[in-house]
């Protein structure tokens, strides 16, 4: 027997890494004369974490709302592990992609445990009569919720604060507990929508330890960031959407290279502007060389000055 010691350690029941999860083909979406998303095609693979990146507005919040079911989109087709996806979002859910929110969707008067407990509904059987007569099946199932929601809760650091309201958390637990309750759905896919959006850099890193565990997981990550080094560090390509239409899509390097993406999105060099004293050099030198070129110039004019003073 031989065993293929290159294969990651994934969860059980977690497709084979390298296997297409997510396959969004044309996908447009016209609001009106407006086209928000315009023919892109994106896949994302099991055991990947992809990133999706692009300037305000161009498109990267509609084009999850159509991969959820929240919008249909005008033109295209998203396929999820090989059937195309129902146009509802709890059906979506249900077939197994879970998203958050870039304005955090909480219920900010239940408890954190509460939330949690909200996103597993799609994944238990008991129904409304089970519900109103709570014979036993319901108890065992909800023990069971509660055990798996307080196991999430740990995952993702929240546990000691499972009886808080949800709108007592800072913010940046919010995020966390908003993550925690997409992961009760049991999904295959994440979609992360600004994770770290209003997040210091210490809530920053952990949320991509967060991320990299949710990976290990056999969860496939799509994720929207504005903050290039999370996203650089993170993930294993990054597609790039300017005005609706994906630019390009390639390795971290590859697309921090890119002269195009520089142009329309990264401009600045990346966090604390690495290049700036390079570009300073660049400078001091361009100047002393002007300056050197000037008086040579002058020697020039002199010399032939002096010479035609010889003469
Ligand atoms: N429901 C809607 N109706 C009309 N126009 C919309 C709707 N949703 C989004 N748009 C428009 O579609 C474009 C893309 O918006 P979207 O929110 O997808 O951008 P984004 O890339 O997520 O931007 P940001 O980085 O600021 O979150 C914008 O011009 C926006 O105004
Ligand atoms: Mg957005």
């Amino acid at each position: 027997m031989t065993t293929d010691t290159t294969t990651k350690d994934t969860a059980p029941g977690a497709p084979a890494p390298g296997t297409t999860v997510l396959d969004a083909r044309g996908v447009t979406m016209r609001f009106g004369g407006l086209t928000a998303v315009n023919g892109v095609d994106l896949t994302v693979n099991s055991g990947e974490i992809v990133g999706l990146i692009g300037p305000n507005g161009a498109g990267k919040t509609t084009f999850f709302n159509c991969l959820t079911g929240l919008y249909i989109p005008t033109e295209g087709e998203v396929r999820f592990k090989g059937k195309v996806l129902p146009a509802k979002s709890f059906k979506v859910t249900a077939a197994g992609i879970a998203r958050t929110f870039q304005n955090i969707r909480l219920f900010a008067n239940m408890t954190v445990l509460e939330n949690v407990l909200v996103g597993r509904h799609t994944r238990t059987k008991e129904g409304f009569w089970s519900a109103v007569l709570r014979g036993p099946g319901f108890h065992k199932a909800e023990a069971h919720s509660r055990e798996r929601a307080m196991e999430l809760l740990e995952f993702v650091g929240l546990a000691a604060k499972a009886d808080h309201l949800a709108r007592n958390l800072p913010y940046g637990e919010q995020r966390k507990l908003e993550i925690a309750r997409a992961l009760a759905s049991e999904p295959g896919l994440l979609l992360l929508d600004e994770p770290t959006a209003g997040m210091n850099p210490q809530e920053t890193r952990a949320t991509e330890e967060l991320v990299f565990a949710i990976r290990d997981k056999g969860i496939a990550v799509l994720v929207i960031e504005h903050d290039m080094r999370f996203i650089f560090n993170l993930c294993d390509r990054v597609a790039v959407l300017v005005q609706g239409e994906k630019l390009i899509e390639g390795d971290s390097a590859t697309v921090q290279g890119d002269e195009r993406v520089v142009a329309a999105y990264l401009g600045e060099p990346l966090e604390n502007d690495p290049g700036a004293a390079e570009a300073a050099e660049v400078e001091a030198a361009e100047a002393a060389q002007a300056s050197e070129t000037a008086r040579a110039d002058d020697t020039t004019t002199d010399t032939a000055a002096g010479k035609e003073n010889d003469r």
